[in-house]
């Protein structure tokens, strides 16, 4: 009696396993999934992820291949380390993949997805988009706030020539850099400036640049509740915590912002008020007053933060790595000052409006941003539907990750990738598929919109410097060209250099 039960009970098991392995491997066989490398049970390859993070997925491309499949814990993710894959998304698959992944620290840096940076694809997000293109990004825009960027310029040159004599002599740059680009930030959203002098808040202010790079450094580290949903109540790492006690600091800046100048606009009545309405946040707060269910205080806190956490980091880091290749690079740096010379001339200063002729020194950005690009891996997109890529199959809810450090040192597209070479550029329009070798700046719907503005400031800001001084290294051995550690790339260490004014800066 007892035999046959077992038997019938091993034939169930078998046929359920065998229906099981036929289903799975149907399933494989109708997905045809990126290739993907060797991982482990559970963590996936998250092993894999060490620092510097796009140099280490960069040694992945290279030995796996160019589109990859890897699993982070729970989740997919897309590793793209190709121009014209990247071409395919930002074109044929834009819609798909404009939307950003739920990471926490979408949640407590971005108001609960409520900034344009981290907003999933959606009415929130063109909205946000279309207020900040208006306020900020348009033409119209970076013409009037020009003046603005001209003069952080000046300040800078200003305060550098104070700070060197007749001959050489060091100075710090990273420093000069990071305030120049946050006063230009907050002069254009909330017209104060809080470096240099006279200026009442500078303490103020680096406490809430260390609070963003201390954001920023924590967006960049793995925290296992993105990867593992069931570890998420916990908070093993503390991560949570941390973010929390930043965004609270950082709140409290933008709202002592917000209730100063509503204060100050209240108090200014009739024709006069109409006279201070030039400020980005006093247009915010007259939206606010039409429309107040749309433009809360957060929503505007949103938008300032935005512009001083996405665009302050990027444009000094470009500066400073734009200097320190300047510095290794002699002959560069004096092919900068002679088109600057001969172009604008030694009479008066750099003007923005000068900018357009001067092509060596948009080469010299540009190949500062393909060696060094500030968002090395962009910023994580996710497909919101099943799609094709290549003839491979990405399901939905995959993570996409662009390596633009990978294709910007590509030997296959690329003659001798590694080196500084700004005639690499001459005559390069960067249009149609050449443009995403080149993809510092992302494309596609969710590309970078700041990109107008960092490229005015950079450009002004470091022809300024070559054509007021004299530069050169603080000793024989080359500039230290290391990158530190975080989702942005800053060097590993602050730059230095040596300098002199130059005659036009003593007159
Ligand atoms: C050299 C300077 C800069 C670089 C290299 C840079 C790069 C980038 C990159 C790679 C992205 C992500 C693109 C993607 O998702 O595919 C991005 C997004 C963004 N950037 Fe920039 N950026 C710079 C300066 C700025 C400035 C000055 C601002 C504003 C003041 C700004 C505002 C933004 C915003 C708002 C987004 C989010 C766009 C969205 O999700 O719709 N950026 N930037």
């Amino acid at each position: 009696m007892e035999e046959p039960f077992w038997y019938g009970l091993a034939l169930i098991i078998f046929t359920l396993l065998l229906k099981l392995s036929t289903t799975k491997l149907g399933q494989k066989h109708k997905k045809n999934l990126p290739p993907s490398p060797p991982s482990l049970p559970m963590i996936g390859h998250l092993h894999l992820v060490k620092q510097p993070i796009h140099r280490t997925l960069q040694a992945l491309a290279e030995k796996f291949g160019k589109v990859l499949l890897l699993r982070w814990g729970s989740r997919r993710v897309l590793l793209v380390s190709s121009p014209s894959v990247a071409e395919e998304l930002f074109t044929k698959h834009d819609i798909i993949f404009a939307s950003r992944p739920r990471l926490l620290v979408g949640k407590h840096f971005a108001y609960d997805f409520t900034t344009v940076t981290l907003a999933p694809y959606g009415d929130l997000w063109r909205n946000l988009r279309r207020v900040m293109t208006l306020e900020v990004f348009s033409s119209a825009r970076l013409a009037q706030f020009s003046s603005i960027r001209q003069g952080e310029v000046r300040l800078l040159l200003n305060q550098t020539v104070k700070s060197c004599a007749k001959s050489m002599t060091k100075v710090e740059l990273k420093s000069k850099f990071t305030e120049l680009s946050f006063n230009v930030m907050t002069m254009m959203a909330v017209g104060k400036r809080y470096y240099g002098e006279n200026v009442l808040d500078a303490e103020e202010a680096k406490n809430i640049q260390k609070v963003i790079r201390d954001g920023v450094d924590i967006s960049g580290a793995t925290n296992f509740g993105d990867f593992f949903p069931f570890l998420q109540w916990m908070d093993m790492t503390g991560i949570e915590k941390k973010m929390v006690s930043l965004m609270a600091k950082m709140d409290n800046f933008l709202q002592g912002l917000v209730d100063e100048r509503r204060e100050i606009l209240s108090a200014t009545c009739g024709s006069n008020r109409k006279e201070v309405k030039k400020l980005m946040i006093d247009n915010l707060l007259a939206l606010q007053e039409k429309e107040p269910q749309f433009y809360t205080d957060q929503i505007i806190k949103g938008i300032i933060m935005v512009m001083l956490v996405a665009g302050t980091d990027t444009s000094s880091a470009t500066l400073e790595w734009a200097m320190a290749l300047l510095l290794n690079h002699p002959e560069a740096m004096e092919k900068v000052r002679a088109e600057i010379d001969t172009k604008v001339g030694q009479e008066r200063l750099l003007e923005e409006q000068d900018l357009p002729k001067l092509t060596y020194l948009q080469n010299v950005i540009n190949e500062t941003l393909r060696l060094y690009p500030p968002t090395p891996l962009l910023v994580p997109h996710e497909a919101s539907e099943d799609c094709v890529v290549r003839g491979f199959d990405v399901p939905r809810h995959t993570m996409l990750f662009i390596n633009a450090w990978a294709i910007h040192r590509d030997p296959e597209l690329w003659e001798d990738p590694t080196k500084f070479k700004p005639e690499r550029f001459e005559g390069w329009s960067g249009e149609g598929s050449e443009g995403y070798k080149l993809i510092a700046f992302g494309a596609g719907r969710r590309g970078c919109p700041g990109a107008g503005l960092a490229s005015r400031l950079v450009r002004l800001a470091l022809g300024s410097l070559v054509q007021s001084f004299e530069w050169e290294r603080i000793g024989e051995e080359n500039v230290d060209m290391s990158e530190g550690l975080g989702l942005t790339m800053p060097r590993a260490k602050p730059l230095e250099a040596m300098c002199k004014p130059r005659p036009l800066m003593l007159a």
